[in-house]
Order: structure tokens, then sequence, then C-alpha cells
């Protein structure tokens, strides 16, 4: 196990009814910003339960946060953030409205362009506005970790920064609120999930068998109540569960100790940036093209996840690496998320695309043992193709 320092400092109040927390976690005096995306928040009476937790407090509000939130719609809030000397900012929704919510409280007490912040990494942020989330959509871990996706729409370019200014003081998890969300959603949610576990764990083995249990448990939990969450989606134990599997799979938990692939998602956000994908479609496209193109790097873990997560327990290691990968791509296919390019109408052209727009990112190294060059992936994207 390699060495590491851990800490989470986010609190979490998790379960039914456990909205009505905002009254004792916003301080009494805070001018608080409520932000929110495209709607769904006013029609599943979430946002009805966070006015009401919120009587008598002075708040104002910002909607229309888009999926794969933008740089320029963000802007416009932070505008409002200064208007109005907003303290504290409560993000009610996906992984969208948080990691919006986080650009726009280090943006606000930014000085400079505030689009460093991405070309950075966060690393220049000196301060932010306090934040909490009533997280509506399990899938991102953005809820309890300081990281942040966000695309500027002019460019197609979708970066991500760090910054623990931007850790959410506390988030609300109540499975509840997830009853509503399309079964595409539900499906991303799982995928995500899924993926972000898998990014930190089939790599290469370190003796981290904590860490290795940990996400084998949470890759079960997934493959048990993804497809449970579709046919039943008011299943209040397996909306739980799906609940706090996202959250752990990437609050700084699983990558303790371990080394972390991350290259389907590098590769991931430029699909979405270019294509317009959704987040974890991209990565169910991606995730097994990475394996079968560093199948001899990676042999040992898959064979360790075929064995643990689906059981199989005949033949020799490679043999139960290709099982892991056909296992994975079923598991994706059924949850709804195809495991082609072709599937969303997407073919050869998307290849040297990908791959200049990493490049033009720094981006040129991905990967546990940063070998996965632009060249590898467009290798990559033709086993996707
Ligand atoms: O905008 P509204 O109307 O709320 O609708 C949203 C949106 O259309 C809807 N939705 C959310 N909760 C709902 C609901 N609909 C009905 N009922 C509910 N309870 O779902 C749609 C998608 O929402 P979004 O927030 O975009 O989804 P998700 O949570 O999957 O977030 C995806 C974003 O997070 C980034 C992705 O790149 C993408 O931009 N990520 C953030 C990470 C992080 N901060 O750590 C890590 C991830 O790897 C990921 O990159
Ligand atoms: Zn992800």
């Amino acid at each position: 196990m390699n060495n590491f320092t851990y800490f989470n400092p986010t609190r979490i109040h998790f379960g039914q009814g456990q909205i009505a927390k905002l009254t004792e976690e916003l301080p009494a005096e805070a001018k608080v910003l409520i932000t929110y995306g495209g709607g769904s928040i006013k029609k599943n009476g979430v946002l009805k339960q966070v006015h009401a937790a919120l009587a008598g407090r002075h708040y104002v509000e910002f909607g229309g946060i888009e999926a794969n939130p933008h740089f320029e719609t963000l802007m416009q809030a932070v505008e409002v953030v200064k208007a109005e000397s907003i303290d504290y900012i409560l993000a009610v929704g996906g992984g969208s409205v948080i990691d919006g919510s986080k650009f726009i409280a280090a943006a606000a007490r930014y000085e400079g362009d505030a689009w460093e912040i991405l070309q950075t990494y966060g690393s220049k942020i000196r301060d932010a506005v306090p934040l909490g989330t009533v997280l509506t959509l399990a899938a991102t871990g953005s809820e309890m970790n300081n990281g942040a996706v966000i695309t500027k729409a002019e460019t197609q370019d979708k970066l991500f920064f760090f910054s623990p200014f931007v850790q959410p003081r506390f988030s609300i998890l109540d499975p509840e609120t997830t009853y509503t969300l399309p079964a595409r959603q539900i499906a991303n949610g799982v995928v995500d999930a899924y993926v972000h576990t898998l990014e930190q764990y089939t790599t290469y083995p370190v003796q981290a068998k904590v860490q290795d249990r940990f996400a084998e448990g949470l890759l079960r939990t997934l493959i048990e109540e993804g497809p449970a969450a579709l046919a039943n989606p008011q299943d209040y134990d397996v909306r739980a569960n799906l609940m706090w599997t996202a959250t752990m799979a990437l609050n700084g938990t699983l990558s303790t100790g371990v080394p972390t692939d991350w290259a389907t998602h590098m590769i991931g956000h430029e699909l979405t940036g270019l294509y317009g994908l959704d987040h974890a479609q991209t990565l169910a496209i991606v995730q097994t093209a990475v394996w079968k193109h560093k199948l001899a790097a990676k042999q040992a873990k898959l064979a360790q996840y075929a064995e643990r997560v689906f059981d199989v327990h005949d033949g020799s290691e490679a043999d139960k690496a290709q099982a892991a990968i056909a296992r994975t791509e079923d598991f994706f296919t059924a949850m709804g998320n195809p495991v082609r390019l072709s599937a969303y109408g997407l073919g050869d052209e998307v290849i040297d695309a990908v791959a200049a727009k990493l490049t033009a990112h720094g981006h040129t190294a991905l990967g546990e043992h940063a070998d996965i060059t632009p060249d590898d992936v467009k290798q990559i994207l033709r086993l996707a193709l």
C-alpha cells in the first residue's frame, strides 16, 4: 500500500426528511444564494422543502444551470453573488449544479480572469464563498469532494479543477429526492459511480486489501441495485444504497494508498465537450477500450475483478481478464448505456478531434503509468468504434 494523507470535512445528513437540517446548517444571518438547474426541483417538491427549511431567512435564487455546466452561465451567477453580497451558496441538484456552484463560489472571490481557475486546475484559488448542497442525483460524488468540471461552451473546452476551498461544508442526501429521475439519468448515475470505482481499482496490485475489497463491495452493490432502480424507481432501500455508493465512490476513500487511472474520464470529458454526449455515456464507451489497449498492464487486477465481482473462477488469468471485459460491457449495455461510439452516430471523425483536444489541454500522458499518449488515445478510440 502506498503512503497517503486522508481528510474529508463534509458533514453528511443522510435519509428521509433530512432537508429540514438546512435550518441548523445555514448560519441564521447568512444571505444565501440557492442555485439549481433546469427546474426538476420545482416539479418534484425538493425546492418547496428547501423553502420551508429557510423560512424567515434571507435568500435569492439562481436557476438555469445546465448539464455539463457552462462557464458563461456561471459567470452570470458570479455577478449575482457580488451584487447581492451573498455569503453562503446552497446548491440543489445533481453534479452539474454542484460543480457549477463550486465554480461560482471560487470565481466570486477570484482576482483576475476566472477561466484561469480551470487552466491552473484550481491551484490559484485562495478563497471561496462557503457552500452546502442538497443532492438530487446519485452519480458524481461532487457532494463530498472538492472537484468540479466546467465547460466553456464557446470553445467546447471541458476542464476540471480541485480546491479545498470549494469542498461542501455539508451535504444533504435524501434518497427520496431521486425518485423522479428519468431512466437515462438513473443509468448515468450508476455507470458514473461504477467507473469512478474502476478508475481507482483496475490498475495494478499494491496489496491494498481494504481499498480493493471496498471497491469490490461498491461494484457488486451497483450491479445489484442499478437494474433494481430501473425496475422499481420508488424503492427506498435501492435508492439509499445507490446514493451512498455513489458518494463513497468518489469522496477520496477509494483512492487512498492506491494508483489511479482516470484515462477513461479524461477521454470522456473531451467527447462530451465536442459532441454533447452525457458524461456517463462517454464512460461506457471508453472504459473497456482502455482496458483492451492496456491489457498486459491491467491483466492481474482485471482477473481479480472477474473473480471477486462476477464470480468467474475458471480459466487462466488472461481468460478471466477477458471475462471481466465482456461482463462489464454487458452490465453497461443492460443499464441502457451502449459501449460503442456508433450507437450515437459517431465514427472515425472523433479520433483525431479528441486527440487534438487532449493535446491542446496538455493531457498527453494519461493512466496510472502516465504512458497513454494522444497516439494511444487514437488506438483506444478505434477500439470503441
Ligand atoms: O437541471 P435539472 O432540471 O435539475 O435536471 C437534471 C438534468 O437534466 C436532471 N435531474 C437531476 N436530479 C433530478 C433530475 N431530474 C429529475 N429528478 C431529479 N431528482 O438530471 C439531468 C442531469 O443532471 P446532472 O447534474 O448533469 O447529472 P450528474 O449528476 O450526472 O452530473 C454530471 C456532471 O458532473 C460532472 C460531469 O462531467 C458532468 O458535468 N462530474 C463531476 C465530478 C466531480 N465533481 O467530482 C466527477 C464526475 O466524474 C463528473 O465528471
Ligand atoms: Zn465521472
